[in-house]
């Protein structure tokens, strides 16, 4: 894949640019990573094959001109200030997002938020359009972006597009809240191929094709990877599939076994004071995540006295996100409340029993910190997937390590050796803490070789190799 003269004939489309513009106390400006799984997955894909990615540069009135980076082409889309506020914290975070995650928070349906949703929609869609060769092909991504395919293919029906969701589309019941229901699946249906983590996901979509738009979709199971769905839209075909998302298993793999990371990992350890165990949650600070449970389940085991506060350390990182959002903030207080609390009753001077970062550490760290942790626990009440639970098994190489995984994590289909718990559950939750915790170290090791397998065969490249073929695009460079 290249790009022409003409245009390029590979295009990603998201939100976010890989990199995200950040201004300094000083007026000085630089560019640094983007949050969260969409970059991390699809990143090393792009960068290893080339072409343009348009999206935004992650702060309000950017003034960006579209530049090279490291072979990959980016094309900068502003937002204004009140577009941030009503089309990425409002609709896309304040509507979309706990809408499609089950609910777990009340979502809010405001016009204006809606109009400023269809704005910019129209602004990427635009911008793509211009870019995009005679023929090539459009990878649209995740919610933000649902009515980019249509608006696209209305002004360039010579392209292939793509649109994958990076987050669980919902239960039909649930979408059907939505007031601008119709107008979405309308949106989606401007694409070729859409794709979902799961199955489920592509049978709701399938469904609300037939009930909101009176289209007739085939009724077959839809399979992973295999036997998309498909729906006749006038002359044109759209294929409806499950393609799990996944990481760059062997990059991960590679940089655990450096021995910097290993030194780096034992210095951790001796930070936290040499604990017997130490376990670890790494995600953006989200109320889906469920970083309160494994808090709580914490806590009651220690107050149980079936845990010594003396032999464990919990490092929760947690990356701030959508601070200005209302469910974030509030839900950031609580958990800063519920750190307080238990190292407030079993903490001691120098031996806190949570250590918490609202910080983003870098890949090296991050490696040497789940290198360092003995139990990964990922508690999401809802996860489209969750990439943390896979980077943390490509990183045991060693086979040590043990992973607590919430069943609602789309993860845990692939994940079945993990210790699956129900979030909404705090007996299981503790009684899979204690199981973790406690592990017969063969046992572990068999769980880990199970957990290796599937994801280092199952890595980002083999995901987007699946959905581009499905697709009809040649991923060969
Ligand atoms: P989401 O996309 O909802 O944030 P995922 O688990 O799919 O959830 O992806 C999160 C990504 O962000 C992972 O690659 C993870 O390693 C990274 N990440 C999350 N929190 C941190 C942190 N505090 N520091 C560095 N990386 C983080
Ligand atoms: C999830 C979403 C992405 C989003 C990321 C970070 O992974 O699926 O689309 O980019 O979270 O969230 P943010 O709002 O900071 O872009």
């Amino acid at each position: 894949m290249d790009i022409g003269e003409n245009g390029a004939e590979f295009v990603v489309v998201a939100n976010r640019l890989p990199v995200d513009l950040e201004r300094l106390p000083d007026g000085t400006e630089r560019w640094k990573h983007s949050p969260g799984g969409l970059v991390s997955a699809l990143e090393p894909f792009l960068r290893s094959h080339s072409g343009a990615w348009v999206g935004w540069p992650g702060v309000s009135d950017a003034d960006v001109s579209p530049f090279e980076d490291d072979g990959l082409l980016l094309h900068p889309v502003p937002l204004s200030a009140k577009e941030v506020e009503d089309y990425y914290e409002g609709f896309s975070n304040g509507t979309l997002w706990p809408l499609y995650h089950d609910v777990v928070a009340q979502p809010a349906f405001h016009r204006h938020w809606w109009n400023s949703y269809r704005q910019v929609n129209q602004r990427f869609a635009d911008a793509t359009a211009k870019i995009a060769a005679q023929g090539a092909t459009v990878w649209v991504q995740d919610y933000q972006l649902q009515l980019v395919p249509a608006m696209l293919r209305e002004q360039r029906p010579d392209l292939k597009i793509g649109f994958f969701l990076h987050i669980p589309f919902p239960p039909v019941e649930l979408f059907m809240q939505l007031p601008w229901r119709t107008e979405i699946i309308r949106g989606l249906l401007g694409a070729d191929l859409v794709g979902f983590h799961r199955p489920g996901g592509a049978q709701n979509f399938l469904w609300l094709a037939r009930r909101l738009v009176g289209l007739e979709p085939s009724r077959g199971t839809v399979g992973v990877r295999t036997r998309p769905g498909v729906v006749q839209v006038g002359d044109r075909t759209v294929r409806v599939g499950a393609f799990p998302i996944s990481i760059d298993s062997a990059g991960l793999d590679a940089v655990a076994r450096r021995k910097e990371t290993q030194a780096r990992a034992r210095q951790i350890r001796e930070d936290l004071g040499n604990p017997k165990r130490i376990l670890l949650g790494v995600d953006r600070l989200d109320y889906t995540k469920g970083i309160d449970v494994r808090i709580r389940a914490l806590y009651e085991l220690i107050a149980d006295g079936r845990v010594d506060p003396e032999d464990v350390a919990m490092v929760q990182l947690a990356t701030p996100s959508r601070e200005r959002v209302d469910h974030y903030k509030t839900m950031r207080k609580d958990i800063e409340q519920s750190v307080g609390r238990i190292n407030g009753e079993f903490g001691r001077v120098g031996k806190p029993v949570v250590h918490y970062l609202h910080q983003s550490v870098n890949r090296e760290e991050l490696v040497a910190f789940m290198s360092a942790a003995d139990v990964m626990v990922v508690t999401p009440v809802r996860d489209g997937m969750n990439l943390v639970c896979k980077e943390y098994v490509a990183c045991r190489y060693d086979l040590g390590g043990a992973l607590v995984l919430s069943e609602f994590a789309g993860a845990a289909a692939e994940l079945t050796s993990a210790f699956l718990v129900n979030p909404h559950d705090l007996d299981g939750v503790k009684n899979a803490l204690q199981a973790a915790l406690d592990i017969d170290p063969a046992e572990g090791r068999r769980r880990m070789r199970a957990l290796r397998r599937q994801v280092l065969t199952h890595d980002v490249d083999r995901w987007a190799r699946s959905f581009l073929e499905a697709l009809g695009t040649q991923t060969s460079v």
